[in-house]
């Protein structure tokens, strides 16, 4: 297919998908081979399984998220949404308005529709495809759109009290300083990002079975990770005509010294949940 310019800053912008779906979370409950003792992370989730009676993405809607493990896809996205409401409470943050950026087919944001409907929810992503998969399936109060990758929302100042970014600037390898900035400029006062990366920690364990490991020991530029990095940003890239696609490593004395001017580095999480380390930042004072 000839490039269209859009491929530059976005992901199947012209394409008007149809959908095959699979059955809501509980259907898989009992039947989910997947190792992760989801019993004894979440406890009885018979609750929010109730609430939540909402198709799932197949596989490659996903992102390929827990292949064809379809209720540890769900219960990775309550813990998440658990996570972020833990993390706001211990800061006193009241979410009234919630941003999800990268949120591909709502791994994360259909908990907030289906578990604390009361917050206004709002997902954006460069893959038009995944924002149709939102506004097709999941509850009409929650707000999807696509954006580019210049770092520019369709959003008011100060209009949201939580943004998240799940494995989202862990691909980010150009502009990541401006996203920080529009971010930082859509939160209210007091508001609080999450923001998951790959650090130099990351950088030394990432072994065989970690699915980054596995696509990044296959680049031209890698060679090892057995020693620290080398530079406090590592990028690699896979393509350069087309946005998502590359893996950025940085390392803490980046973070603290530039990410720390235009946000609090207000608490750090190693390998939450596994892969990725939580950088908790909160808008300045
Ligand atoms: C690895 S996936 C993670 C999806 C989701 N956050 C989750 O945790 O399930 C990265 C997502 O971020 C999106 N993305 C990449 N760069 C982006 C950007 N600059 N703005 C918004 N979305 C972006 C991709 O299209 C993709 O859906």
């Amino acid at each position: 297919m000839t490039a269209i310019w859009e491929d530059q800053i976005s992901l199947h912008s012209r394409v008007d998908p149809v959908f095959d779906t699979v059955a809501p979370a509980a259907t898989w409950k009992d039947s989910d081979a997947h190792p992760t003792n989801w019993d004894a992370e979440l406890g009885d989730v018979s609750l929010e399984l109730e609430r939540d009676q909402a198709v799932l993405p197949t596989t490659p809607d996903r992102e390929g998220y827990f292949g064809p493990h379809h209720f540890s896809y769900w219960a990775s996205g309550l813990r998440d949404h658990r996570n972020l409401m833990a993390g706001a409470e211990r800061l006193g943050v009241n979410v009234q308005r919630y941003l999800d950026m990268g949120c591909a087919s709502g791994r994360v944001i259909r908990h907030f529709a289906a578990q604390t409907p009361e917050i206004k929810t709002l997902g954006c992503d460069i893959n038009r495809k995944h924002i149709e998969w939102v506004t097709q399936h999941l509850d009409p109060s929650v707000v999807a759109f696509q954006n580019t990758s210049i770092p520019n929302l369709p959003l008011a100042d100060g209009s949201v009290d939580l943004v998240s970014a799940f494995s989202v600037f862990t691909h980010i390898e150009a502009l990541e300083t401006t996203w920080l900035m529009e971010l930082d400029r859509i939160l209210a006062p007091g508001g609080m990002a999450w923001i998951t990366v790959h650090t130099e920690e990351t950088w030394l364990e990432m072994g065989q079975g970690w699915p980054l490991y596995n696509a990044i020991k296959n680049h031209p530029d890698f060679t090892d990770n057995a020693s620290p990095m080398t530079s406090d940003r590592v990028v690699f890239r896979w393509k350069n005509d087309r946005s998502y696609s590359s893996n950025v490593f940085y390392t803490w004395n980046y973070l603290e010294r530039v990410w720390g001017r235009i946000f609090d580095i207000v608490e750090t999480h190693r390998r939450l949940p596994v892969f990725q380390d939580v950088l908790v930042l909160r808008k300045k004072g």
